[in-house]
């Protein structure tokens, strides 16, 4: 970890009082826990000012309105639109079509962890910071830019309550548009220290960062990156029960930014 990379932009920090959540998630099989531990319920036509994307659904949770959206299904191969440009795509559109703006965007989902770092099948991770792990230009700026390493939203305070309370980690959360990973990018993440690989966090930061709208991020252990098994076979093995882990911290975590919510 000697050289672990410091992030180069920053998002807004979290507000003293947060009335409107978009809690994005990329996957259904992701979403429809969360709608149940959260008690969140379909929005009819007539709510859809809000999201417009996917199947939104909404409820109240900790005194917060919370929008719970997915990028939705890609009508010709009838899979969720997975990804970080699907992600960015969808989150711009929402956060461009809102009925009024977010206070706060939450990115909840399943990653990749590391054995090396000693995680485990479910393990939990807060994401402190999110850069793009397969963006390489070797040129000055342009390779800031195109890595896009960000610090998120909650202070270290917040994040150090988070994770005591859902007995998770705080770290990197490292983006790309793969689900494996090439030995360079292995190499580099024992360098950067990162506690989770996944899809989407990195390009929701750079839609928050263009809104000035705070982020932060939950992502659950469903494969060990750096272990033998294929990632596919671990991810769709542990899918459902990781996704019911994040699912049951969703809540706690929304909770333990309280004193945020007014009710
Ligand atoms: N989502 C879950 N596991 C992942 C992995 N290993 N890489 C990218 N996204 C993931």
């Amino acid at each position: 970890m000697a050289d672990a990379p410091a992030a180069d932009f920053s998002l807004a920090p979290l507000p003293a009082v947060v009335r409107r959540v978009l809690f994005f998630v990329a996957m259904e099989h992701e979403a429809a826990p969360i709608a149940d531990a959260l008690g969140l319920a379909r929005m009819g036509d007539a709510r859809m000012g809000d999201a417009r994307m996917g199947d939104a659904r909404t409820g109240r949770v900790a005194g917060a309105e919370v929008t719970l959206a997915t990028p939705g299904v890609d009508a010709a191969t009838k899979v969720d639109r997975i990804g970080p440009v699907h992600a960015s795509a969808a989150l711009a559109r929402m956060l461009a079509l809102a009925r009024e703006p977010f206070d706060l965007v939450v990115n909840a989902g399943t990653a990749g962890g590391f054995e090396a770092q000693g995680q485990r099948i479910a393990d939990l991770v807060v994401a402190r910071d999110a850069m793009f792990h397969d963006a390489r230009v070797a040129i000055d700026g342009f390779d800031r830019v195109a890595r896009a390493h960000t610090r998120l939203s909650a202070d270290e305070a917040t994040l150090a309550r988070m994770a005591a309370t859902l007995g998770a980690r705080a770290g990197l959360v490292s983006t790309g548009s793969s689900l494996d990973a090439t030995a360079d990018e292995l190499a580099a993440f024992a360098r950067s220290g990162a506690l989770a690989k996944e899809m989407e966090l990195a390009a929701l930061a750079i839609v928050c960062r263009l809104h000035d709208t705070p982020l932060v991020a939950l992502k659950g252990v469903t494969d060990l990156v750096d272990h033998h098994e294929p990632t596919h076979a671990a991810f769709l093995r542990n899918l459902e029960r990781t996704a019911a882990r994040v699912a049951s911290a969703s809540g706690p975590m929304l909770e333990s930014m309280c004193g945020r919510f007014d009710g």
